[in-house]
């Protein structure tokens, strides 16, 4: 199993460029299952949830090539089978996202049930309460939901909570409904608002996304399109982080400032002077790193997939930080393995208080899940002397060539395998 070993204490210095969203991508890939026409994206990021949103989509039969723009296309002409397998659902929760368009298209699912995740329970009521208002009827056989209707019908839908994956999958669902779905309640992140975009471009008719009500009528067919995905906002994110964390000076290229102001804020409260523009943003950290609180929350407060990263940067700061985490229940795995690198953190319930500690230093960790893992980079990019993270296949799903982006800003860290 890979590991990555990081020389810590380096000043992070240059630029980078950011890759496309991973949770963008994962759902804009499942709304090729909506038509029969080719689905062209580009700016999709090479990272392992995509292979295995791609090897998904292969056995449904839909056929993927990459054209001369490196744009991926998908054209799901025929749909051989409707099922997404627990082999591949339980690596992926994001394979749930076929359920909605698969249903819309073809009548008819079986997506096996995502079982409890390393981060919390997740379950995906949501998602099946939504399609039940909309004419489904779903059964749990032998571990699978069971999805069937005919053309689905448009429904007033006021999820219990926000959900991200849950929003996505009941817009995809509802483009080909026979009248109007209201989704209240909706996930106002950007990733829905990348997807509705693709969806419009594809012939649906979408409004509000973005907003907590999205109004889509539902169209007889959708046709073929091309779409650009986002820049990684949580990708930026780290990188921000980690530039801050080592007291770094770096710029990063292709991203979106607009859509993280409320991760840019905390920074700017840690003590780092960011300047912006359309599409980059420079990070320089000069004086003091000073601590500051977080309280995660749906878009577009502070998000919980920049908690750990976050947490991390905390570790060596001046005072005493409390991390609120309020998403999900079990999202807190890093904290030991921060701990074994010297950081002084304590649970109050759902709140983890961080008492700044003048350094870090070098140990083996252990990543338990994709964002905690990447709490451990920054972890070990912080620490004195050699931190060893093991399990790197988590880091691997979400973040594209890591260790090499890192590298160019001068850090000092290399895969072994
Ligand atoms: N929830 C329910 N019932 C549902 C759906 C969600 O109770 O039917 C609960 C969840 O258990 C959680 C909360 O609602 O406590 C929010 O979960 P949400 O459904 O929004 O999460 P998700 O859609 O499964 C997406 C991202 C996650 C990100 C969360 C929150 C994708 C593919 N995944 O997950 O990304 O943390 O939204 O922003 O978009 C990651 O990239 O590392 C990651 C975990």
């Amino acid at each position: 199993m890979d590991k990555l070993v990081i020389e810590g204490g380096v000043r992070l210095e240059g630029e980078v460029a950011i890759s496309g969203a991973k949770n963008a991508a994962l759902p804009i890939l499942c709304a090729s299952l909506l038509t029969r026409d080719p689905l062209t994206v580009e700016n999709v990021p090479h990272l392992r949830d995509v292979t295995t949103m791609l090897n998904l989509l292969g056995q449904m039969g839909v056929a993927i090539s990459v054209d001369e723009k490196l744009g991926v296309e998908l054209k799901s002409a025929e749909i051989r089978q409707a099922v997404a397998p627990y082999e591949l659902v339980k690596t992926m929760r994001a394979s749930v996202l076929t359920l909605g368009p698969l249903l819309a298209r073809c009548g008819e699912a079986r997506v096996s049930l995502p079982g409890g995740c390393a981060i919390g329970l997740r379950p995906v009521d949501q998602h099946i309460k939504g399609l039940q208002a909309m004419g489904a009827t779903i059964s749990i056989e032998q571990g699978d939901m069971i999805a069937r209707a005919g053309r689905l019908k448009g429904a007033r839908i006021c999820t219990d909570l926000v959900t991200v994956t849950g929003t996505e999958n009941l817009m995809m669902a509802a483009t080909l409904a026979d009248g109007v779905t209201t989704i209240e309640n909706a996930a106002r992140e950007p990733e829905v608002v990348d997807l509705a975009n693709c969806l419009i471009a594809m012939g649906a008719r979408i409004d509000g996304a973005g907003t907590d009500v999205i109004r889509i009528e539902g169209v007889e067919r959708l046709h073929g399109a091309r779409h650009r995905v986002m820049p990684d906002r949580i990708e930026t994110g780290t990188f921000l982080a980690a530039a801050a964390a080592t007291r770094g000076d770096v710029r990063l290229e292709h991203t979106r400032p607009d859509i993280l102001e409320s991760v840019l804020d905390k920074l700017r409260e840690c003590g780092a002077h960011i300047e912006t523009g359309a599409d980059w943003i420079h990070l320089k950290m000069n004086g003091h790193l000073n601590a500051a609180n977080a309280r995660t929350a749906p878009y577009p407060a502070f998000p919980t997939d920049m908690q750990a990263q976050f947490m991390a940067l905390n570790t060596v700061a001046a005072g005493t930080s409390l991390i609120t985490e309020t998403i999900f229940e079990n999202r807190f795995m890093h904290v030991q393995e921060l701990v074994r690198l010297g950081a002084d953190i304590e649970f109050e319930g759902n709140t983890a208080v961080v008492k700044g500690v003048p350094h870090l230093e070098g140990a083996i960790v252990m990543a338990t899940d994709l964002r905690a893992s990447a709490g451990l980079v920054l972890g070990g990019l912080i620490a004195q002397g050699r931190t060893t993270i093991e399990r790197v296949y988590h880091l691997d799903r979400g973040y594209e060539r890591i260790e090499e982006k890192l590298s160019r800003l001068g850090a000092k860290i290399d895969r072994v395998r």
